[in-house]
């Protein structure tokens, strides 16, 4: 008992700190029943952990690694392929490798990172449960937004591993990802705040489709932090698509995730 009170403190400070980092003012009211895995209208998918992350690792290890369809190959120290839960239901797409992504070949690690790493903990998530990738494999040089024809060459990498993952939702973390996963030219002011389709196929209207969530990418959010509530309000918008329960303030029962 007195362990089980400890723990709902534990929860509810983390969530308050949470709060705060993200300058959260409000919590949502209500929280759908956990939905059912696989997309909307198709019975549970069977996912297979091991066979996923094995798919990915001959893409990254046999494609990835030594990839030159791009320019970006001549100035990267390494390819950063991206990380976490093979069988993830929740997967996070950035723009492009930074100065430490490239450095340590993993993505999301400096600080926009760390940022990255509070918004998913404030979801009652852990890195290692989510799946963490970029648009392109390659730092562009002085971390300027990468090319059209970069983005073009890269891309096909994405969608194979949005393809072997399946994740049930995408948050699209910043304008490039956006605008790539949902082949527009619209604004993330625009785009966020909605739920949009990625196509596996690569043809908007064709074949299966992955929900898209586009927010603010944490970056931005270091340089504008005014924002980070709408990006909050986001992350919650993607808990309830997830049935994802929230720590509540007042009754202190729920903790972390469905
Ligand atoms: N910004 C991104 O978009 N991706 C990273 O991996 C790091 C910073
Ligand atoms: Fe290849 Fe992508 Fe790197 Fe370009 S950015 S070289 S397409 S892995």
């Amino acid at each position: 008992m007195v362990e089980a009170v400890e723990q709902i403190r534990a929860a509810l400070r983390q969530q308050f700190l949470s709060d705060r980092l993200l300058g959260v003012t409000s919590l949502p009211v209500s929280i759908p029943p956990p939905a059912h895995r696989g997309r909307r209208g198709a019975p549970p998918r069977a996912v297979d952990a091991a066979a996923n992350a094995e798919r990915l690792r001959v893409l990254d290890e046999t494609q990835v690694r030594g990839c030159r369809k791009c320019g970006l190959c001549e100035t990267r120290t390494q390819t950063v392929f991206g990380q976490g839960n093979p069988a993830a239901r929740l997967v996070f797409v950035g723009e492009a490798p930074g100065f430490d992504e490239d450095k340590q070949g993993l993505a999301f690690v400096g600080p926009a990172g760390q940022l990255l790493t509070r918004m998913i903990i404030a979801m009652g998530l852990s890195r290692e449960e989510v799946y963490i990738c970029n648009v392109v494999k390659c730092r562009p040089p002085e971390n300027r937004t990468p090319l059209a024809d970069e983005i073009l060459s890269c891309s096909p990498y994405l969608r194979e591993q949005l393809s072997v993952i399946q994740p049930e939702l995408i948050v699209a973390l910043g304008a490039p990802a956006a605008k790539t996963l949902l082949n527009t030219t619209q604004s993330i002011g625009k785009l966020r705040g909605q739920f949009h389709e990625f196509y596996l196929s690569g043809v908007t209207g064709d074949g299966p489709s992955i929900p898209v969530l586009p927010t603010y990418h944490p970056a931005y959010l270091l340089r504008s932090p005014e924002e980070k509530g709408k990006s909050w309000a986001d992350l919650q918008m993607a808990m309830a698509r997830l049935g994802l329960m929230p720590p509540q303030r007042d009754s202190g029962v729920s903790l972390g995730k469905a």
